[in-house]
């Protein structure tokens, strides 16, 4: 491009969180316990309990949010501490550490965006059934209202399920599938079923009490590219690709079951009971905004049975193997983090147009970084120099998705202060402010400015001119 598009002058540079993974504070103050809370850790990593004690700790967060320049900060709200038990008795005290944070980033004018529901199901509600339960639905209306009702005037951007379609993939990881069912694949899908009634709701409720707010889905999605362009490649990709984003965006935007999907949700024995209501109420919710997150890409190839041993695949690319339907496979063209990601900076400018010319709705950046042992140095200075390069590379390539048409109002990475990976514990880091703890010994958990908050402060001084 000769004339590349400025990003727009009220883009949201943002950053995220999770409740569970920063606050810390998992039983204090009324709190309820999660599934997060009663589940299992991989083993060597640290527990939730404390995370990165953001919970004692928000306004010395949000005053270096500010420094930063955030214009945006992303986090969820624990549903546990808004209702212990998921539904019944509300906890005034949750209500107002929410109030307190969010008048907090407001001093400051940083918008605060949302999540309703970021993986912590309130174990009183798992132990009823979790989403397998209809009423779950109800619950997380009644919920939802109460967010609504609470922070609706101040809060413009709600999120409503942080990435149903990996909860769907990876729901034994997250303990949002029973143990003992027999066949865990359908009660997932009706599980799916349930939460993308619940989201409809939620987002037809949110138009009700709140007009002036915008409400929109936050899934993981990726392109997913073809191994090679022999056909029975390109349609494994796209059978992939139906499965695992569309099957989540179409029923959120369009109110209908992707077609694909379904029948490969019939083909393998999975549909869900759908009721005679449940289509209209899915019609009757419209985001006003996609959210998502982006860490990389997927490629595909036609299913073998053979390559079921190629254990070279990480285990993002793990999570899509599917017999007859398609075969996750590495790229050989992108690079791996320490963890063991890949690396597709351009894989997120395919992504960012595919969904937009898809779907035509302004899309908002929720989660995109770069997970890394950090070290901290003499000096009290990390040189996270890898973080500055991955991030840059993704902002070059928004601005080229803008350029090519995109309307991308805001990018918010992950994540703006350390804090507990979902399944590799505190050593795996992602924020632009490191946090002073080990996995087991919490340290003074003090606060320090990475080599990479003071880039990404020029970032969002410049208005993404600065790289
Ligand atoms: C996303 C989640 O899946 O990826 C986050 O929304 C998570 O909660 C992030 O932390 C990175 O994954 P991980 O396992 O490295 O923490």
């Amino acid at each position: 491009y000769k004339n590349l598009k400025p990003f727009p002058k009220d883009f949201l540079w943002g950053a995220s969180t999770s409740a569970y993974q920063v606050e810390g504070a998992w039983n204090e103050d009324g709190k309820g316990p999660s599934v997060i809370d009663m589940g299992r850790y991989p083993e060597g990593t640290s527990d939730f309990k404390v995370a990165s004690d953001h919970y004692h700790r928000y306004k010395e967060d949000v005053a270096l949010f500010a420094e930063m320049g955030l214009k945006a900060y992303r986090f969820s709200i624990a549903w546990t501490r808004i209702y212990p038990n998921g539904v019944g008795e509300l906890n005034q005290k949750g209500i107002e550490f929410y109030n307190n944070l969010i008048n907090e980033l407001l001093s400051y004018n940083i918008e605060p965006i949302v999540t309703m529901y970021h993986f912590d199901l309130p174990y009183a509600i798992q132990q009823k059934g979790g989403w397998t339960n209809k009423e779950t639905i109800d619950a997380f209306e009644n919920y939802a209202k109460t967010l609504f009702e609470h922070f609706g005037d101040r809060v413009k951007y709600w999120l409503t399920i942080n990435e149903q379609n990996m909860m769907i993939l990876h729901g034994e990881a997250i303990g949002v599938v029973s143990s003992d069912i027999k066949n865990a694949q359908k009660e997932l899908y009706q599980q799916n079923h349930h939460m993308l009634l619940a989201q409809a709701k939620a987002m037809k409720l949110c138009h009700k009490m709140c007009p002036d707010a915008m409400i929109g889905p936050a899934p993981n999605i990726a392109s997913v590219y073809p191994a090679s362009c022999n056909p029975e490649d390109v349609l494994a990709a796209s059978n992939l690709s139906s499965i695992r984003n569309w099957l989540y965006l179409d029923a959120a935007v369009f109110g209908r079951y992707n077609s694909v999907a379904w029948s490969y949700m019939e083909e393998k024995g999975y549909t869900p009971i759908v009721y005679e209501n449940d289509m209209d109420i899915l019609k009757a919710g419209k985001p006003d905004f996609i959210a998502f997150n982006y860490y990389s890409t997927l490629t595909a190839a036609k299913y073998k049975d053979e390559s079921q041993s190629d254990n070279s695949a990480s285990d993002q690319q793990m999570e899509m193997s599917e017999p007859g339907v398609y075969q996750g496979v590495p790229n050989p063209y992108l690079q791996k983090t320490e963890f063991g990601w890949e690396m597709d900076p351009v894989g997120f400018r395919n992504t960012l147009r595919e969904i937009y010319e898809r779907y035509n709705l302004p899309l908002l950046v929720t989660e995109n970084g770069l997970g890394a042992y950090d070290k901290l140095e003499e000096g009290e200075v990390i040189n996270d120099d890898y973080r500055i390069d991955f991030l840059r590379k993704h902002i070059e390539q928004a601005r080229l998705a803008i350029t090519d048409g995109v309307n991308l109002i805001g990018y918010c990475p992950w994540s703006a202060i350390d804090l507990v990976s979902t399944h590799q514990g505190i050593s795996k880091r992602y924020g632009f402010i490191y946090v002073n703890r080990d996995e087991f010994d919490l340290k003074d958990l003090r606060r320090i400015r990475k080599k990479s908050f003071y880039w990404y402060k020029d970032v969002i001084k410049s208005n993404g001119e600065k790289l």
